[in-house]
């Protein structure tokens, strides 16, 4: 046993917005069972709880050693009594019994597997389990009514829940560019989310797009979804229109965190390169990629595109060449990019912790779009992150230390 003088404290701010929060997580042990407790909180719509168990899963990502008595939490803030409970358990039984249950619960496992349809919330998913459905099978055999979302979301399941590459984020940032550049030349995109933090991997990849010439950006997404849709890129995308200006509590007060961008919540067809490829073996025929991708352009007559169509199926199944990755794109005006960099680069908790700061430490409304001085009654402008955390008095935070 360690003597409680050897046993460090630690002096951890409460806010995670004060903190550096890198991806080098010496408690993951910790971190882990808090978070999945934190997650079923969230399927089961105690969002209370949820929180809880992220802001003490954050306090733990934030320590500079693992942690290995309770004694060294000591004063520390953000640990609930249940948080408490549940790192003293993992601690002195290397797991906590907690966490094991809930992972084993029918009720979990079911959660999980149905909220990982793309377009599947926890309430619908919560309504499927009382009508019996806890899993893809039973969902395909109930005839429930899908909405397009789920459709996609079931036909690309696999592709879906396999973690986005920074490869792979990296080879779309490329094709969003691209597009941007043909619709609108001098636009610019910003690769937002879990990828600007340093993230190796993703659920999906983030991007913000901006024009230098305030106003030029309207209208932009509707013609890039277009220019991907021409170019076969799309197999899913739904946008939403910017409603900032014209909804009846803007632009006075950003009153919800739901930030109203243009945006667009898409499904990337993306073609693997030859170094993103498995390690499979050679094809064992002569088949060239380029046939494989554009099969039409090399038949002359009925009889060989069908022929070539074939082995493209063929193909297809044998070794896939094309993967299916989620791709949220957001059009802001310059004059609030700062704020939606800010705003979308996250993490989750990070974002929630800098909004509640400026709310109770300063008197302050933050959102994507604009910060207000309430106690000034005005908005503070800004044309970098920097500016503010200045303005929020707080030391600036780099995104790769916002992993809170
Ligand atoms: P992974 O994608 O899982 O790797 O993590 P991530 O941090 O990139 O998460 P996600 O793509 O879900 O979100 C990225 C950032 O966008 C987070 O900071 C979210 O808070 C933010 N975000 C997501 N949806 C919205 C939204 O509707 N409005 C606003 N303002 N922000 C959002
Ligand atoms: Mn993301
Ligand atoms: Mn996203």
């Amino acid at each position: 046993q360690i003597s409680e003088a050897e046993v460090a404290l630690f002096s951890v701010s409460s806010y995670a917005c004060q903190r550096r929060t890198t991806l080098d997580n010496h408690n993951s042990n910790l971190t882990d069972a808090l978070s999945l407790l934190a997650e079923n909180a969230e399927l089961s719509n105690e969002d209370g709880r949820g929180v809880a168990f992220r802001r003490a899963a954050a306090l733990l990502k934030a320590l500079p050693t693992q942690v290995i008595s309770m004694s060294q939490l000591r004063g520390l803030p953000c640990l609930g009594e249940h948080s408490l409970r549940v790192i003293k358990d993992v601690l002195e039984n290397g797991v906590s019994s907690e966490v094991e249950s809930t992972k084993q619960s029918k009720r979990y496992k079911a959660l999980k597997i149905l909220t990982g349809i793309f377009g599947v919330g926890a309430k619908t998913a919560d309504r499927w389990i009382r009508e019996g459905i806890y899993n893809l099978e039973q969902l395909r055999d109930s005839g429930q009514t899908l909405n397009r979302a789920q459709k996609a979301g079931l036909e690309h399941y696999d592709d879906l829940n396999e973690p986005v590459t920074k490869a792979e984020a990296d080879a779309i940032g490329e094709i969003v560019q691209k597009a941007v550049n043909s619709v609108l030349p001098g636009s610019e995109v910003a690769l937002t989310g879990g990828f600007r933090r340093g993230k190796l991997t993703g659920h999906d990849v983030d991007f913000l797009i901006t024009h230098p010439e305030e106003g030029k950006e309207v209208g932009l997404m509707p013609k890039v979804v277009a220019w991907l849709e021409s170019q076969g890129f799309l197999l899913y995308q739904k946008t939403t229109r910017n409603s900032y200006l014209e909804s009846k509590d803007g632009p006075a007060r950003p009153a919800s965190n739901m930030d109203r961008f243009e945006r667009c919540f898409s499904i990337f067809k993306l073609t693997k390169r030859k170094e993103q490829e498995s390690t499979q073996p050679e094809e064992q025929n002569d088949l060239k990629t380029e046939d494989v991708l554009r099969p039409h352009m090399q038949a002359d007559t009925d009889q060989q595109l069908c022929e070539l169509s074939k082995n493209y199926q063929m193909e297809a199944a044998s070794h896939k060449i094309w993967r299916a990755v989620r791709v949220d794109l957001v059009v802001s005006p310059i004059s609030q990019f700062a704020f939606a960099v800010l705003g979308w680069t996250g993490s989750k908790l990070f974002e929630r912790e800098l909004r509640r700061w400026a709310g109770h430490e300063k008197n302050m409304s933050l959102s994507s779009h604009a910060l207000f001085d309430n106690t000034q009654n005005k908005y503070l402008r800004a044309t970098s992150e920097e500016e503010i955390f200045a303005y929020l008095g707080l030391e600036y935070i780099p995104p790769s230390e916002r992993n809170a």
